[in-house]
């Protein structure tokens, strides 16, 4: 446990003793001034993406053009899969890069209760991003019809514990029953950054027959992931965040090997076909997870995206952890010391084994406050309702100067009062 100090001197103290502080001269940096905390939502560009997206324009694109399907392209989302794999503990031919999250939990899900017929019931949490719980409720529609009178399936979402951080693990135990078809929560939550217990929940899962399904939207490039270790059935995840793919990066999808075979996708595409080159009539599912492809997948996106997985690929996922716990530390430090006698309390939980590379302050006033950070502060976080100022902290470019430089604006923002020029009407996106 370190013992935290809110002088700027042990700011740089934390900086000059931090073994990745080289890795932020490989982003592009164009403001020094800006406190980037969003990480978790968007990372910044990695240099090497940057290039890479200029050659795959210019060469790839523009000189290849067709020809770049046979020189790696077709086999992108392998490929690139297979390198995620490494970072969320997949052996090589289970992970693949494709389509948003949102569409490979649909294609994921729908085949695992269509696996299951006779199981009804979905468990899932109210911490879930909402998209995940849309998804689940547009697939039991169209799984039971949408004018029947009565539902089939029936889709439970534990709660918190009084924290309202904490989800409610004896509530989820209790739930999870021999007619449960499937589990699926997001390993690291939006909000708080609570991590759940991968190993614990699969197993609890299996005990009694459930498939679970993780969204690593947020753990993956900042938390350490082991989904063979775990027998995990099912992940999906994105690629913007940690991984720092892009603006609208493709997704990806883990199906475990074991299980692989036995499925099949909702979506029928010539890209899960067995030989789409030759135009069959009839769809045949290629072998293993291949078969959750659809249709041709964004080339540009994709390959700048590979090329933006090398910093992360490069550290390794226990130097990122070890930065990660120690910059969350500091920064719910800086919350207590700071910004607790200013009307702020920390909604992430305090112990480190159990939170991700985010924390989430609470104001009343949260909404105002992110605006003014952003636009007279140079500070950006993003905003949550009800009352959620998110901060997220990458390992690979995020400094503990910033970090502490970021909290002494909020604090100025409280004690100018500069938050009250704003009106309490939201911006389209928060
Ligand atoms: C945890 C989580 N799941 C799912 C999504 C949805 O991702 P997409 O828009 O790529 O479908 C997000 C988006 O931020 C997310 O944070």
């Amino acid at each position: 446990m370190t013992n935290f100090s809110p002088s700027l001197s042990f700011a740089q103290q934390l900086d000059s003793q931090d073994p990745l502080a080289s890795y932020r001269e490989e982003f592009v940096i164009t403001d020094p001034d800006l406190i980037y905390l969003d990480g978790n939502s968007l990372g910044r560009m990695p240099k090497v993406a940057q290039e890479k997206a200029k050659q795959v324009v210019e060469e790839e694109w523009g000189q290849d053009l067709i020809r770049g399907w046979n020189k790696g392209w077709w086999e992108a989302p392998a490929r690139v899969g297979d390198k995620i794999g490494g970072l969320i503990g997949a052996a090589p031919g289970q992970t693949l890069v494709s389509d948003t999250v949102s569409l490979n939990l649909f294609k994921l899900a729908t085949s695992a209760l269509t696996l299951q017929p006779n199981r009804k019931r979905i468990i899932t949490d109210t911490f879930n991003f909402p998209s995940d719980l849309y998804i689940l409720q547009g697939i039991s529609t169209l799984l039971d019809g949408r004018d029947a009178g009565s539902r089939d399936h029936e889709i439970i979402r534990i709660g918190a514990t009084d924290d309202d951080i904490t989800p409610d693990i004896a509530a989820l135990e209790s739930t999870i029953n021999e007619n449960t078809a499937l589990v699926t929560l997001s390993h690291v939550v939006f909000k708080s950054g609570y991590l759940y217990d991968m190993q614990r929940i699969t197993e609890l899962a299996h005990a009694k027959g459930t498939l679970v399904l993780w969204d690593l939207s947020h753990s993956v490039g900042s938390v350490p992931v082991r989904l063979d270790d775990c027998n995990a059935d099912f992940a999906i995840g994105c690629t913007y965040k940690y991984l720092n793919g892009g603006p609208g990066a493709p997704g990806f999808l883990y199906v475990n090997e074991k299980i692989q075979d036995k499925l099949t996708s909702p979506i029928w595409g010539w890209w899960g076909q067995k030989n789409p080159f030759d135009f069959d009539l009839d769809y045949k599912p290629a072998p293993g997870a291949q078969r959750f492809l659809v249709g041709t997948q964004p080339m540009l996106s994709l390959l700048t995206m590979e090329a933006a997985l090398e910093p992360t690929l490069n550290v390794g996922m226990d130097a990122i952890r070890a930065k990660s716990i120690l910059m969350t530390g500091y920064a719910s430090f800086l919350t207590d010391t700071w910004l607790a006698p200013l009307g702020f309390s920390l909604g992430s939980p305090r112990d480190s084994a159990q939170r991700g590379s985010h924390i989430s302050i609470r104001h009343a006033d949260g909404y105002r406050i992110n605006r003014a950070l952003i636009e007279e502060m140079n500070v950006i976080p993003d905003f949550r309702a009800p009352d959620n100022i998110r901060l997220g902290f990458s390992s690979l470019y995020t400094s503990f100067v910033e970090i502490r430089e970021g909290f002494d604006r909020i604090k100025r923002v409280i004690e100018e009062k500069r938050q009250e020029k704003y009106p309490k009407q939201k911006l389209t996106v928060t």
